[in-house]
């Protein structure tokens, strides 16, 4: 058995229930298809109901994850919720996620942010206090909804989705994501992509975005080497994917730093490492922050249990900047149901979504309150906003 560490032992995801085809998004801004199909590689985007925010899809997959582990849940002593989809200035998510998980009392709750880096800063943090408490648990939550402009460039590449992980010591070797303690980084102040506080969308700069996220992760990669020395290359690798174009952008810069230069062995290498995770990005979007999580969900939905697991590279990117690189173990424990919640969510046409988004940007504003709302369908509900105070519904 390897040496206890501590790990994620178990996760559960949670998607938006509705989503829109993107050749009806392409035909609505008269956009050429195969671009955002060939270009992009974006077939789907996840659309989030009125009701659903960064709360109500953190405290979904946290209730789902902790539904069947009551003993697991009244362990927990550190909630932290990584995320750029906050909901208040002083508040943070992870405070409703404890009350709407019925967390202990006995515990610490905060937020992380880093724009898509937050959940993996969040999930380092985690595993240190694991580290310090090696008794006690700690739940992380990596959740957001991406925003763009209607119009924009970045609209087809939106999504939302959150991932919960619960965090602490793996005596068994059975835990579904253990990520080696050495990591490389790479911090820089790029203007590639913000969300100013008095708006509810994302502003960017596309190519510098492109450029930034490549030169993080030439950054995170050589400190990583640097730390860790030779290793063997990974069974898989796992890039943050805003769309999935970039993530072939990112395995070629990989690919290159590991000697495979030639296309047809690039593409080969990019079947076999990254393929077997990219199918949830292509039908999601990006969900920022989770998004890197989604992918070890599908990437372990799609290998199914494995004994003695597989060895995975990470690599997670954060706007403004920050990137991190590390490798771990999947485990055979981590068998989320992303493809079951992709296929059952409904479609809805380019007038539908609109009309959600403005639904959704509406109950943001004072006095939008609701008596009687819809259930947003992560089991928790935003009701609106009340003499300037968020109201939910545990459902
Ligand atoms: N058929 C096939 N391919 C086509 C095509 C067509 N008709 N038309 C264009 N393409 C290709 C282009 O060649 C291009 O591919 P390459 O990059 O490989 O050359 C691709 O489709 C996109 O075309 P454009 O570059 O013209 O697209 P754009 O400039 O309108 O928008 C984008 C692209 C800038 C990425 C935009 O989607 C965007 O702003 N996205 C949001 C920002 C983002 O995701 N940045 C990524 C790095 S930052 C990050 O990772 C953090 C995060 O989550 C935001």
């Amino acid at each position: 058995l390897p040496a206890p560490s501590a790990a994620v032992l178990a996760l559960a995801v949670r998607v938006p229930r509705r989503f829109l085809r993107l050749p009806d998004l392409a035909a609505a801004r008269g956009a050429d298809p195969d671009k955002y199909r060939s270009g992009l590689g974006c077939l789907e985007m996840g659309v989030p109901a009125p009701g659903s925010d960064a709360v109500t899809l953190a405290a979904g997959a946290a209730r789902r994850l902790l539904a069947d582990r009551p003993e697991e849940a009244a362990r927990v002593g550190l909630c932290v919720v990584g995320t750029e989809s906050g909901v208040d200035r002083a508040k943070p998510v992870a405070i409703w996620v404890h009350e709407l998980a019925g967390l202990p009392r006995a515990c610490s709750a905060f937020d992380v942010k880093h724009a898509c880096y937050g959940g993996t800063a969040a999930l380092r943090m985690a595993l240190a206090w694991v580290a310090a408490n090696p008794d006690r648990r700690a739940l992380v939550v990596a959740a957001d909804i991406a925003r763009y402009p209607i119009g924009s460039p970045g609209e087809p590449t939106q999504g939302a989705g959150a991932v919960a992980m619960l965090v602490g010591y793996d005596g068994a070797g059975e835990a579904a994501w253990t990520p080696s303690p050495v990591s490389g980084t790479c911090a820089r102040q790029v203007g590639d992509f913000w969300q100013p506080l008095y708006l509810r969308d994302a502003r960017v700069r596309g190519r510098v975005s492109i450029e930034g996220y490549l030169a993080a992760l030439d950054g995170a990669l050589a400190d990583y080497r640097s730390r860790a020395g030779d290793e063997p290359p990974p069974d898989h690798l796992i890039v943050h994917a805003p769309f999935p174009g970039m993530a072939r952008k990112a395995h070629r810069q990989w690919a290159a730093a590991q000697g495979i230069d030639a296309p047809a062995a690039v593409a080969a290498d990019f079947r076999a490492r990254v393929a077997p995770w990219l199918w949830v990005n292509e039908r999601l979007g990006n969900a920022y922050a989770a998004s890197v999580f989604l992918s070890l969900a599908g990437l372990a939905e799609r290998l199914g249990p494995r004994p003695g697991g597989r060895r995975i590279a990470m690599f997670s990117y954060g706007s403004g900047s920050c990137g991190e690189y590390c490798t771990g173990r999947l485990g055979g424990g981590a068998a989320p149901v992303v493809g079951a919640d992709l296929d059952a969510r409904a479609a809805v046409t380019v007038g539908e979504y609109e009309a959600l988004r403005a639904e959704c940007l509406a109950l943001e504003a004072d006095g939008s309150l609701r008596d009687d709302p819809e259930p947003s369908g992560d089991g928790a509900t935003f009701l609106g906003v009340r003499d300037d105070e968020r109201r939910y519904r545990r459902d």
